[in-house]
């Protein structure tokens, strides 16, 4: 069995990978770093890496290109960033590259294996999206809207495959707070406890295996995305509000 693991130099895609390889799964990994994509071909084996930038559309497709014909049985799409701030204030480019790399990535890739799984009737899809895909996000509005899309996009393919009785399965992984560079990158600190990309990865695979269409990790994260179904819009972003804007307070103390 082989995986294609994007994201896989840091955090979830790291782990998910490492548990992978532990399963016997051969592997394809790819992110910018190539040292790191190095590092791990060496200690799991049975590896082969591409790095590629999803901020570029035509490295999407040449990751797509260089594992057509390797026969991949999953898909994780996993890379991912966010941009912290205000809407208005936020650098409109970064804003745009997040966008092609949470969005029209997950997009391309999702369609271009979908179509190949679906030739041959087997495969899995393992989408990362987030609680937030559950919500909008004032001060993360962008990164909340992206991962609503991710959320979105996979229930509604999810239940066209239903449909079709294919053997095609969508699992959705929704984790709260993770820890791991995520929240440094968009420089920001956690204001809640975070959960170990090991938990996630392992609840990840399990449900992904067991065809679940969503995987929400933590009790926690469950009891957020569940609840805010029923709560009135304002209520929620006051919430989601005072959530993000405690990340940045916390960070400012510290300087
Ligand atoms: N951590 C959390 O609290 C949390 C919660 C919910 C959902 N998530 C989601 O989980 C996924 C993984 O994030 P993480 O928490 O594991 O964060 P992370 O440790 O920062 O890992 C992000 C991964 O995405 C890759 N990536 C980022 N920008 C990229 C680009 N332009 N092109 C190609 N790859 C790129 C990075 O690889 P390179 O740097 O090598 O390119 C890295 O491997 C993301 O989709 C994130 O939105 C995270």
């Amino acid at each position: 069995m082989k995986a294609l693991v994007t994201g896989a130099t840091s955090g979830i895609g790291k782990k998910i990978a490492e548990k992978l390889s532990e399963r016997g799964w051969e592997l394809i990994l790819t992110g910018r770093n190539e040292k790191i994509l190095t590092e791990m071909k060496n200690c799991l084996g049975n590896t082969e890496i591409i790095t590629a930038d999803f901020s570029e559309r035509k490295d999407v497709y040449r990751v797509y290109e260089f594992c057509k014909d390797r026969d991949i049985d999953m898909l994780v799409n996993n890379a991912g960033f966010g941009v912290f701030g205000k809407f208005a204030e936020n650098d409109l480019d970064k804003e745009l590259e997040m966008m092609e790399v949470n969005i029209t990535a997950v997009h391309i890739l999702m369609k271009l294996f979908l179509r190949d799984f679906i030739k041959r009737d087997s495969g899995i899809i393992l989408n990362v999206a987030s609680v937030a895909g559950f919500m909008h996000g004032p001060l993360m509005s962008g990164y909340y809207a992206s991962k609503n899309y991710v959320l979105r996009l996979s229930m509604a393919v999810h239940e066209e495959l239903r449909r079709e009785k294919s053997n095609v399965s969508i699992t959705v992984l929704c984790p709260g707070p993770v820890n791991t560079c995520f929240n440094s990158r968009a420089g920001v600190n956690f204001s809640a406890k975070p959960i170990s990309a090991d938990q996630v990865a392992e609840y990840a695979l399990k449900k992904a295996f067991a065809g679940s269409l969503l995987a929400v990790p933590g009790l926690t994260t469950k009891l957020c995305a569940f609840s805010q179904r029923f709560a009135p819009y304002k209520l929620l972003s006051s919430v989601v509000y005072n959530v993000q804007h405690a990340k940045k307070s916390s960070d400012e103390k510290k300087k």
